[in-house]
């Protein structure tokens, strides 16, 4: 296995024909929510710009199609972690029960939901539910003896005790989505990568559950959020990415990182 490098193709395969038995440190994965819809617009009605539906072919599976996708790169990640490792996985409503119920079956144990309060959430537009304003990240554990860096993160905590000490971490992130200087764009001003996650996030994750030279795999590198952060906190990393066009945004953004 090659460290640092992106491996292009479905990381299903990949995992298998290249990344050895209990050869990584932590897993981050960010995976097809499986809710892309046909692109549907909505024209600006005064929330500051048109919206896009994500739209990807690669997110579009039925329901059994998603269960045995999401059977199949678990058991892979499984499989590559170190006993002392732990995943990371992103998720929302719409594929947070298929999640679960998969990595409790493979026998991982869960360590905590962290909830990502999105305080830059788009407003509602069909106006009948709820604004959605959370995504969540999973943290499961392979075995008991898991690394935490309990202390790195008390010192990155933005929130402090009354007298300004340091304190721990809670389980609710407050952070907005992807946006500004931060954010990839295309030659037409969209963005590069339709869910370009915040470095902040896997700031904290990849400093929680991981030590300097540790190996971090991302098995959805996408635009190359964890390669980036990991590389900037001294970690090695594989990512593993099947669109070509985002092979190269990955490349070209580590790169110049
Ligand atoms: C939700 S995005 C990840 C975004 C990433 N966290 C970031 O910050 O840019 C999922 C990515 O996984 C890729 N992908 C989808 N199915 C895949 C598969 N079976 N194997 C490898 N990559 C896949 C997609 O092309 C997409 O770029």
């Amino acid at each position: 296995m090659k460290m640092n490098t992106i491996y292009k193709g479905d990381c299903r395969k990949v995992l298998k024909d290249k990344i050895p038995d209990k050869s990584i440190d932590l897993i981050f994965a960010d995976p097809p929510y499986n809710l892309s819809g046909n692109g549907l617009k909505w024209k600006n009605k005064g929330y500051g710009g048109d919206w896009h539906m994500v739209n990807e072919d690669w997110d579009k599976m039925s329901e059994a199609e998603y269960l045995q996708f999401t059977r199949g790169w678990l058991a892979e990640c499984k499989r590559v972690l170190k006993s002392t490792g732990s995943i990371y996985i992103s998720c929302t409503y719409h594929n947070i029960g298929e999640l679960i119920m998969t990595l409790k079956l493979l026998g991982f144990t869960p360590r905590n939901i962290i909830t990502w309060h999105k305080n830059n959430s788009m407003p509602s537009m069909t106006k009948r539910i709820f604004t959605h304003s959370c995504e969540y990240v999973l943290f499961f554990s392979k075995g008991k003896n898991w690394t935490f860096n309990y202390e790195e993160l008390k010192k990155i905590n933005p929130e402090k005790a009354k007298d300004g000490a340091n304190k721990q971490m809670r389980d609710l992130w407050v952070m907005p989505v992807c946006q500004g200087k931060e954010r990839l764009k295309n030659k037409s001003g969209r963005a590069a990568h339709p869910t370009q996650k915040p470095e902040e996030l896997l700031k904290r994750i990849i400093l929680a559950s991981s030590k300097k030279g540790d190996v971090v795999l991302d098995p959805f590198l996408g635009s190359a959020t964890t390669a980036v952060i990991a590389k900037k906190l001294g970690r090695k990393w594989i990512g593993i990415e099947s669109e070509e066009k985002y092979v190269k945004i990955a490349q070209k953004r580590i790169n110049e990182s």
